[in-house]
């Protein structure tokens, strides 16, 4: 490609004005202008009032304007259309092809059943002669229906396409952002953020870019997340007073992205009446306490009627909670969770809760126990508003782990799971580390046994009300968002996931992939598809054979946890520990002789989980200690398993690394760039974790490779 044509490339990839002022271009993620040609060549007609309308009309008229295609808004004269976005309330329109697509549409609706009901957030999409309709119950369902037809291109308008229905399984699809206001001494600006500074907060302040927020809102609403939280679940004194003086700074947030759909939380401090109501007491029962929650709370909805809600990491990692009154989780979250009753905000407090200050010596603790040991008892005592927010593994993150057993315990609370889209325990956006397929996999794990309800069925609330999904943020002031361009799709995936949790995640992946690398700005679309498929799908399990082995865990340098540090956790006070020694690796956590947390799990697990002959190999050493010459299921030994997947990892990492040069040249050269830059790292990361692993186990063991491969 020569100059002028890899120019053309990036005027195609890249908004073509600065956001804001003359600050640096964004990239655009899925939403580059070209996701747009297909509708925005056409005729379209939009029908109904509303904010979210005008969101959707601001959308297409843009999408017109560079395409070439016509807009008209609720016209009273006849008019030829290609598509019409409508809200089904609207009056009757004097055009019969449009009127005739929105009978189609509503003659398909009859057809489902159940009333027709779209909700509010749902749509139909069907075509009558040449027109595609979508029609929605409300504004925002007009909003997700055009971000559908912008995902389907001209399939959209293929004439024997056959209705439709969509609506969201969950309600709330939610992002929490480790945001910090005031740059933490420790944790930076954004906890655990790997993509530069916080797209909301810059030392201190808020960060004045409210243009960016408000794109940053288009992309989630073009993935399907209707919820963040703007502030660090560890609230420190100047983000508790977000709450109070600085409310107005969340309402800035909050317009900005209110045109998108998305509501704003605000993670707060249990500790809040002491610490801004100047009450000598948070205690959950005291009267005082419950008057100043509901006092503060009413001046929140006062500011912002729309409000989310509250995020609430309490009795963690020393942040304050209920237990300093002698009240459990239950008391603590219905206080917050009356006060934001009248509005109808909901607490999305969370199960992290263990105990950080364990000695290593103990081995009778189990920090993996410590979710369930504090919650499910407490099943049935939360408020309806209350969402108890569960990680979707009983430890922290890690890229193996067990379901956690409290999505099967608390059949009578509304439950999230929470998922980690930062990849705090997955590469920190320096690695390719496609998430999907691990979060698909918990989505779909049925902790009743084969066959039975999975945690998508919890959490969508096909028993109870379902509480949703919500995930840690992984965005960033960064020029591509995310650090790594493609970790971008870790946050898409998240939304689409959140939107149906049942969905292909290899599927999702190539969507992601058709709509940020779209087929008319790469050099050949077949093979960026192809070679972004061949990087990615697998990506997870890749980063799993390279790292802590068979789902023991952490094995990660102390405090940035990044990179390997075999025994950088063994003598903490944190309690993840593997265990090793000459003979073998592993936690006991069987009930026969272990922790006894397989026992958390119902029977059918709780049984699988229990013998290391029926413990399935990638969570064997998450539930017993083994001897390194124990045989897996697949045959190999564990020392072996160790030594092969490590070698293996690192080989498909150097593929990886290799399959990305054949895109030089064909794609972004920036996106290029930095890609290949973090692939470098990829290579060298993996490398150091496959030897120092390898070596480890080597010099514990004294077991040879039996492939004769150097071990160190
Ligand atoms: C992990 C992470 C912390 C975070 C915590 C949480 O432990 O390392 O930075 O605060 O999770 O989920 O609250």
């Amino acid at each position: 490609m020569n100059a002028e044509e890899s120019l053309e490339l990036e005027q195609l990839m890249f908004v073509e004005e600065p956001m804001d002022g003359d600050g640096p271009r964004v990239h655009p993620a899925w939403l580059p202008p070209e996701a747009f040609r297909s509708l925005g060549a056409r005729r379209i007609l939009l029908h109904g009032e509303g904010r979210l309308v005008g969101t959707v009309l601001n959308e297409v008229s843009r999408a017109c304007a560079r395409y070439g295609g016509r807009m008209w808004h609720s016209p009273s004269w006849d008019v030829d259309v290609d598509v019409v976005f409508a809200l089904r309330d609207a009056d009757e329109l004097p055009n019969p092809s449009v009127e005739a697509a929105r009978a189609a549409a509503e003659a398909a609706l009859v057809e489902w059943g159940d009333g027709g009901a779209l909700g509010d957030e749902g749509f139909v999409l069907a075509r009558a002669g040449d027109v595609t309709a979508v029609l929605a119950d409300a504004p925002a369902g007009l909003l997700y229906g055009l971000f559908h037809v912008v995902r389907l291109c001209a399939a959209a308008f293929d004439p024997t396409r056959p209705p439709e229905r969509h609506r969201p399984a969950l309600r709330r699809r939610m992002l929490n952002h480790w945001d910090n206001v005031a740059v933490h001494p420790v944790m930076g600006q954004v906890e655990r953020g790997y993509a530069g500074g916080s797209i909301f907060w810059r030392d201190g302040r808020p960060r004045g870019d409210l243009a960016r927020v408000r794109e940053y809102g288009r992309l989630l609403a073009a993935c399907g997340v209707n919820a963040i939280s703007v502030n660090n679940v560890n609230v420190s004194r100047t983000e508790a007073l977000l709450l109070t003086d600085r409310l107005g700074d969340v309402a800035e947030i909050a317009d900005a992205l209110r045109p998108y759909g998305i509501r704003v939380h605000l993670s707060v401090s249990f500790a809040a009446p002491v610490l801004l109501g100047g009450l000598p007491t948070a205690d959950p029962l005291d009267e005082s306490v419950r008057v100043w929650w509901a006092a503060v709370t009413w001046r929140v909805y006062d500011r912002i009627p729309d409000f989310g809600g509250f995020v609430v990491k309490a009795d963690s990692e020393g942040q304050p909670g209920p237990f300093a009154y002698g009240h459990d989780h239950a008391d603590g979250a219905n206080v917050l969770a009356a006060a934001l009753a009248p509005y109808g905000g909901v607490v999305h407090w969370r199960a992290f809760v263990y105990n950080h200050h364990q000695d290593w010596r103990d081995r009778s603790t189990d920090r993996a126990r410590a979710a369930y040991d504090h919650f499910a008892p407490l099943d049935g005592r939360f408020r309806t508003n209350v969402v108890v927010q569960v990680k979707f593994g009983p430890v922290d993150f890690q890229p193996r782990e067990p379901v956690s057993p409290v999505l099967a315990a608390m059949p009578a609370t509304r439950l999230a799971v929470e998922l980690q889209v930062t990849q705090e325990y997955t590469g920190q956006q320096r690695h390719v580390c496609h998430l999907g397929p691990c979060w698909s996999e918990v989505l779909r794990f049925a902790p009743w046994g084969p066959g039975g309800r999975t945690i998508a069925d919890v959490v969508t609330g096909e028993a109870a009300a379902g509480g949703g999904m919500v995930a840690v943020a992984n965005v960033g002031d960064d020029l591509f968002w995310t650090g790594h361009p493609l970790a971008q799709a870790n946050l898409y995936t998240f939304g689409r996931l959140a939107w149906d949790p049942r969905q292909d995640p290899t599927a999702i992946l190539d969507e992601w992939i058709t709509l940020t690398f779209p087929p008319s700005a790469t050099a050949d679309a077949e093979l960026v598809r192809r070679t972004l498929h061949e990087i990615m799908d697998d990506s997870w399990r890749t980063y799993e054979r390279y790292t802590a082995p068979l789902g023991v865990g952490f094995m990660v340098n102390p405090g940035n946890h990044y990179g390997p540090g075999v025994d950088g956790y063994e003598y903490t006070r944190w309690g993840t520990y593997h265990f090793a020694d000459r003979d073998g690796v592993g936690v006991d956590r069987s009930r026969a002789s272990g922790t006894g947390f397989a026992g958390q799990y119902p029977p059918y697990w709780a049984q699988v989980y229990e013998s290391p002959e029926t413990c399935p190999d990638e969570l064997l050493l998450f539930f017993h200690h083994v001897p390194y010459g124990h045989v897996l299921h697949s045959g190999s030994t564990v020392i072996q398993h160790i030594y092969d997947t490590h070698f293996a990892g690192v080989e498909e990492v150097t593929a990886m690394r290799r399959r990305w040069q054949t895109l030089n040249g064909m794609i972004d050269p920036s996106v290029y760039e930095r890609v290949a830059e973090r692939l470098e790292e990829q290579v060298r990361c993996a490398t150091e974790w496959r030897d120092q692993i390898n070596t480890y186990f080597f010099r514990k063991s004294g077991v040879p490779d039996e492939r004769g491969r150097t071990i160190y």
